[in-house]
């Protein structure tokens, strides 16, 4: 299959199973002929096992960014008379933070185009969240998005990224989702930013998780990735700070679509889970200052009103109907404590499970997923719980989907007898160029 010429993919997957670093031109050929069918996928994905194990230098995984760049088209938004900015998250669980933020910041005066994914496994995905709204649309033109970004009423959208965006990168991931090599900083952090630079946005906020329910479960791995995707983003002139924040517990108090679309709301309206609230407006005054609005207060914004009303137009200019009822599942099931004392642990990855395994999330690409599905959680580190007191509440349209959720949750709380935790704090360190 390999065409033969200068390169060829054998000699190039060999290359990097014994350790060597590969050129720029090996690099630009072998993305390049993946792309064009001419590596075929079980040749990419024996290369990504070896750069799994082998890792890359700085250097390749900058070419390696370049070339799934140039394997598709850019946009541009220089037009649209605004400071853009956008936020990516490298995955979590209860990770419902774009949708209070993304109408939040435009409310206070920059245009987010974020172009966000699809849940896969137990992370959730925010198109699947959003698409638990009625009439609500992922895809979107280039001109619509344009057009949405410009408007001084909305100035924020949440869409699917086109198919030439990077097509190497979507062909890739599709390869690493189903071979075991997701979890490799080289090829996180050049699939992450080769979106994310020919999306043109004009600064980007990275938060990048660590913990049990995040790829990155040691904080050193989650800097090093962290410093990765910095570095790649100022080396192609994008302004790109990140965020290392724990994803221990689940964020908020919802893991599944609408479950999570209706604490957002809570959000937007003054309310919600005082961790998505903090994370919310942290990730905010990093994008207001990356965007050159470090004066802009967005606690205000969310206080009196700004970004809800943001929030409507947002979902409204994708077809949706924000004054719509949400999805309701329709079977519920309690899970009760066994003992009583303060919970210190709740492991944000059985929690996840629990949730796809429900019906949020899908096990193949492609596959449809439940919009009511998902848990509610009633007890998280720091409270304190009784014997038979509801720990949390699962949701399916699906009864039979109940036992295995109820067996992935088995261990997911810890309850000792103590007074009191110590909250960790959520946002552990920051990396990237000093504030304006
Ligand atoms: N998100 C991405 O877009 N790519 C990865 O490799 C991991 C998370």
């Amino acid at each position: 299959m390999a065409e033969r010429g200068a390169h060829d993919a054998v000699s190039i997957i060999a290359a990097k199973r014994d350790g060597r670093e590969l050129a720029p031109a090996q690099i630009d050929w072998v993305v390049d002929a993946f792309t064009r069918g001419i590596v075929a996928d079980e040749q990419m994905s024996a290369l990504a096992m070896a750069i799994y194990f082998r890792g890359m230098t700085r250097d390749e995984v900058r070419h390696w960014t370049d070339a799934m760049i140039a394997s598709g088209k850019r946009m541009d938004f220089s037009g649209i008379g605004r400071p853009t900015v956008d936020k990516h998250s490298t995955g979590g669980v209860g990770d419902k933070i774009t949708l209070p933020l993304a109408p939040l910041v435009a409310a206070c005066g920059a245009s987010v185009p974020q172009l966000s994914g699809r849940g896969l496994g137990h992370t959730g995905g925010t198109l699947d969240k959003l698409e638990s709204i009625p009439g609500w649309q992922a895809d979107l033109g280039a001109d619509d998005m344009v057009d949405i970004l410009a408007d001084p009423k909305i100035g924020a959208v949440v869409c699917a990224a086109g198919a030439d965006l990077a097509p190497a990168d979507k062909r890739l991931y599709a390869l690493r989702d189903v071979t075991g090599t997701v979890e490799s900083i080289p090829l996180i952090a050049s699939s992450i930013m080769s979106k994310k630079i020919a999306e043109g946005t004009g600064a980007l906020i990275l938060d990048v998780k660590v913990g049990a329910g995040a790829f990155m479960k040691q904080r050193d791995d989650a800097c090093e990735l962290a410093q990765t995707m910095v570095e790649l983003g100022a080396g192609a002139g994008l302004h790109t700070v990140a965020l290392l924040t724990a994803m221990d517990a689940p964020l908020g108090r919802t893991a599944g679509n609408a479950l999570e679309v209706r604490e957002a709301v809570e959000v937007l309206a003054g309310g919600g889970p005082a961790d998505i609230v903090e994370l919310t407006l942290a990730l905010a005054r990093e994008m207001l200052d990356a965007a050159g609005l470090s004066h802009v207060d967005p606690e205000a914004a969310l206080r009196d009103g700004r970004a809800m009303d943001r929030w409507r137009s947002m979902i409204t200019a994708q077809g949706g109907d924000p004054k719509a009822d949400l999805p309701v599942a329709r079977h519920n099931e309690v899970v009760y404590a066994e003992t009583d004392g303060v919970v210190t642990a709740l492991d944000a990855m059985d929690v996840g499970v629990a949730a796809w395994k429900l019906g949020a999330g899908r096990t193949v690409q492609g596959e449809k997923v439940q919009a009511a599905a998902g848990v509610e959680l009633h007890a998280k580190p720091g409270d304190r719980v009784r014997a038979e007191s509801p720990l949390a509440t699962l949701h399916t349209d699906s009864p039979e989907r109940m036992n295995v959720a109820r067996a992935a949750l088995a261990d997911a709380w810890t309850v000792r007898d103590e007074t009191s935790v110590n909250a960790a704090p959520l946002v552990i360190e920051r990396i990237g160029p000093g504030r304006g």
